[in-house]
């Protein structure tokens, strides 16, 4: 089978590695793709979603699979143009993907479908949502848009508040849109991942990223320096919990809203005192779930998305290992705010059994790996026991090193009262 994965970064590598992984022999392909995702899939030479379709139809690929959201709410969606194309495509259509594109659409979803979640009001100025707030805080700013995981603030205090609105309304910083006033829910945090197709889903492992750049969740928000992954991570009760009341009317809601849905959904959850709520929507994989979590999916993935996206969900074509996985990120120097390149890694051979996908790297002339964005490797291992994962995942990470590079100690140990 041919399969393109769209997408370029560490969860990316991780799907291609897992796909490579299926039984069966596949021609593998990636777009944009990079130097490491290269070592498995070839890169698809096109500049843009329209020639990347018309390229999968003139080399009759067998299957798109979407791993970064932005070409599912670009033009007229990465889904839509397969479908036109007849390709079938894991991933949803562009306006099922509103979903995550829009944080006002996802709260309307969320608020007609009766599914958990904070309260919010949408307001249209920096005047509106002062009064919305009311001088109540802590209080949740979510900016409506795409903003490169910079579109939330959590303000404890007003001051906070008035920095985030002089960006959004002032500086304009992620350009126009509105800003959802969103009640402070507390509690820890869970990612929970469904196959969806049509009217049918399977839940995938669930995981807990680490969002904060210092230990101890110290520091500004990232796009996530590790994540832990496990079906021993929440209860059984509580994860039937979460398929009853937020899962399944999910997928019923979609139905019912008339928006297509074949692929990944990304329920962020907040376990509060009141019960698991929804913070949000992603219409793809987590980043670095995903590096956390594929290590765990045994059986044939390949097989298990074309099929989901030709419309039957075939959950009997693969199964979870029921031990622990841990995926420590690497960053470069000057992450969140910015990111240094031409760092040379050194240690990658010595990683042993761990597994190292790569996000920000690239190959320098001398044929080395070095820096190439702000997150840069992902490493991963697994064990019987979370201590095991633990322990296996940071020595191999300890093997790994470039000027500059920033790292939790405590990825799958903080957050856990054991
Ligand atoms: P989001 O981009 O919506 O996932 O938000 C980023 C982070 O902000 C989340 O992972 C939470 O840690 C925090 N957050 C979002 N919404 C809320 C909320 N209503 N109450 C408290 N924290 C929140
Ligand atoms: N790990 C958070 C995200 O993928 O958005």
């Amino acid at each position: 089978m041919k399969i393109v994965v769209v997408g370029k970064g560490g969860r990316e590598h991780a799907l291609v590695r897992a796909l490579a992984e299926s039984p069966g022999s596949h021609e593998l392909f990636c777009f944009p793709g990079s130097d490491a995702i290269s070592g498995l899939a070839k890169p698809v030479p096109a500049d843009g979603l329209e020639s990347l379709v018309a390229w999968m139809s003139a080399n009759e690929v067998d299957l798109c699979v979407a791993g970064e959201e932005s070409y599912l709410v670009k033009g007229e969606g990465l889904a839509n143009l397969c479908e036109k194309a007849g390709i079938p495509c894991w991933g949803p259509h562009l306006q099922s993907a509103q979903l995550e594109a829009s944080k006002e659409f996802a709260k309307k979803f969320l608020e007609r479908h009766g599914i958990p979640t904070a309260k919010a009001t949408a307001c249209a100025t920096l005047e509106e949502t002062v009064a919305a707030i009311g001088g109540k805080f802590p209080t949740v700013l979510k900016f409506d848009g795409l903003a490169a995981g910079k579109g939330v603030a959590v303000c404890m205090v007003e001051r906070e508040a008035t920095d985030f609105l002089d960006e959004v309304f002032v500086q304009q910083r992620f350009g126009p849109g509105r800003v959802l006033v969103e009640d402070f829910l507390t509690g820890p945090e869970v990612s929970i991942f469904a196959a969806i197709v049509d009217d049918r889903y399977l839940v995938f492992t669930p995981a807990r990223d680490y969002k904060r750049l210092g230990e101890g969740d110290a520091g500004p928000n990232t796009g996530g320096m590790g994540a832990v992954a496990s079906r021993r991570l929440i209860s059984a009760e509580l994860l039937a919990e979460i398929g009853k009341d937020i899962v399944a009317p999910t997928v019923a809601g979609l139905r019912e809203d008339g928006l297509p849905y074949r692929g990944f959904l990304y329920f962020g959850l907040m376990l509060t005192p009141d019960g698991p709520k929804v913070i949000e929507y992603n219409c793809r994989f987590g980043d670095p779930e995903c590096q956390a979590v594929m290590p765990l999916v045994k059986g044939d993935l390949a097989a298990f998305c074309l099929a989901g996206a030709k419309g039957e969900l075939k959950p009997e074509l693969i199964s979870f290992d029921e031990g622990w996985s841990v995926c420590v990120v690497l960053a470069s120097a000057g992450y969140p705010e910015s990111s240094r390149s031409g760092d040379v890694i050194r240690g990658l051979e010595e990683v042993g059994n761990a597994r190292v996908y790569h996000a920000g790297t690239r190959r320098n002339a001398a044929g080395e790996w070095e820096t190439n964005g702000g997150r840069v490797l992902a490493v991963v291992a697994g064990g019987e026991t979370r201590q095991d994962a633990v322990a296996a995942a940071h020595a191999a990470t300890d093997k790994v090193s470039f000027d500059g590079m920033q790292r939790r100690r405590d990825i799958g140990i903080s957050s856990f009262e054991d």
